[in-house]
């Protein structure tokens, strides 16, 4: 792994709080991700489960983690299994976990080899009535591709039928979008990194250069930050392709006169940062961009004081639509007879922001969460308005990071330029 080791207190108090909502004479399971194939004999870069992430810290490939909280033998009450290593994998691969360094990274003291699970799972099961498992159910996921945890559910269930069986997903994500201070040091980290990344192609974006470049720019920054790189595929794009949301071609000219949209985060230790920033390529912006784009920047202002406890995702959502409402009346983009003949499916403002303005942020960058759950302090949202206006070549979006506390929030970028006179006086020293 790039970054620096986190302190396995982290997983120990996570899986804590997933034991305390477990049922009594149960067992939890999660299994790692599988190594997504490509073409040919071709691998993806691996991509850990967050859940196991979460309970272990573990980020390596064929790990388990089981959790049976009352199993009268405490030895075997957390088990983390690993892959074992041998002379070849090490000639290929490099360095696998050593029992040892399971436990320093997951603060679980029985690490067996998987070639051990079915014995010990077998064994648990004798003193088990219930079994979790984990699925993913994220409310936009939509993946045809079965995961580890999907083929240990039917095998599972056509092997043990007469259990009960529960959904870790449910508890889990009750728990994940609630971050520990730990947690919210991790996703400054990733904001950090994320805003050194803006400083520099501050000074390096000019009418000529073309958009890759730009995002060989953050790459390289990110990477030197001991970041794995993106934290989602990067947007960055100028003049029209500001104005399409999943931008992600990236290859096209600068132009002079036009704006830079560029939706980036760095990733670091499994967390994300989730950024836009919306600049002008010539290092003005024009009386129209600067009219828009200030726009969004109230909407983003508004919409942040927003982000307090109690508040929930629906109204929030909906009293954001009515202060953006106003700014495109203001802007000439509709009408008040717009307005007045909206129905609440197709409201007048969606014509120039179709998106929602916030989603949880943590281990996944649209993290999970029920959208009705009160916001409370510790949770991680974005904020992120925009207006995109085709036939002028604008589109304007601006997202920060933000931690719900006690008596309001804090903003994680608080430190990335963001008023347009600042981002110009940057990009002309
Ligand atoms: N970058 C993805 C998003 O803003 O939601
Ligand atoms: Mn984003
Ligand atoms: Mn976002």
């Amino acid at each position: 792994m790039k970054y620096d080791r986190i302190n396995n207190d982290l997983f120990t108090r996570n899986r804590k709080k997933l034991v305390a909502r477990m049922k009594p004479r149960s067992v939890a399971i999660v299994h790692s991700n599988d190594i997504m194939p490509t073409n040919a004999d071709g691998y993806m870069g691996f991509m850990q489960n967050s859940n196991l992430f979460y309970l272990t810290g573990v980020d390596q490939e064929e790990s388990i983690v089981l959790i049976a909280p009352d199993f009268p033998d405490e030895e075997l009450r957390e088990v983390l299994f690993l892959r074992e290593t041998n002379e070849e994998i090490s000639i290929w691969e490099g360095h696998k976990l050593t029992k040892g360094e399971g436990l320093e990274t997951s603060g679980i003291s029985n690490v067996k080899w998987n070639t051990e699970f079915e014995k010990v799972f077998y064994t648990i099961l004798a003193e088990c009535d219930n079994i979790y498992l984990e699925s993913n159910e994220h409310i936009r996921s939509a993946s045809l591709v079965e995961t580890k945890n999907t083929r240990f559910i039917r095998a599972c269930q056509a092997q043990y039928p007469l259990y009960n069986y529960e959904r870790l997903f449910p508890i889990l994500q009750d728990l994940r979008c609630v971050k520990s201070q730990v947690e919210i040091d991790l996703l400054q980290q990733a904001c950090a990194i994320t805003e050194k990344g803006f400083r520099r192609i501050l000074k390096f974006v000019k009418p000529g250069v073309m958009e890759y470049e730009v995002e060989a720019e953050y790459l390289h920054e990110f990477v030197r930050n001991r970041s794995k790189g993106f934290a989602y595929e990067p947007i960055i794009g100028g003049g029209g392709n500001s104005c399409v949301l999943h931008y992600l071609n990236n290859n096209e000219e600068l132009k002079d006169g036009d704006i830079l949209l560029m939706d980036v985060g760095a990733e670091y230790a499994n967390y994300n940062a989730d950024m836009t920033r919306t600049i002008p390529v010539n290092g003005k912006f024009s009386d129209r961009q600067r009219q828009v784009y200030n726009a969004v920047l109230r909407v983003k202002n508004a919409a942040t004081d927003l982000l307090n406890p109690g508040n929930r995702i629906p109204e929030y959502h909906a009293e954001i639509g009515k202060i953006m409402e106003k700014e495109l009346v203001d802007l000439g983009l509709i009408t008040m007879d717009d307005i007045k003949n909206e129905t609440p499916e197709r409201p007048a403002y969606k014509k120039y922001f179709m998106h929602g303005t916030s989603h949880h942020l943590g281990i996944d960058v649209h993290d999970v969460a029920s959208i009705y759950k009160v916001f409370e302090p510790g949770m991680v949202f974005t904020v992120e308005p925009g207006i995109y206006i085709p036939e002028e070549n604008i589109g304007v979006r601006i997202e920060d990071d933000i931690v719900i506390t006690e008596d309001g929030h804090i903003n994680l970028m608080k430190n990335i330029p963001i008023e347009a006179e600042e981002i110009e006086e940057i990009m002309h020293q």
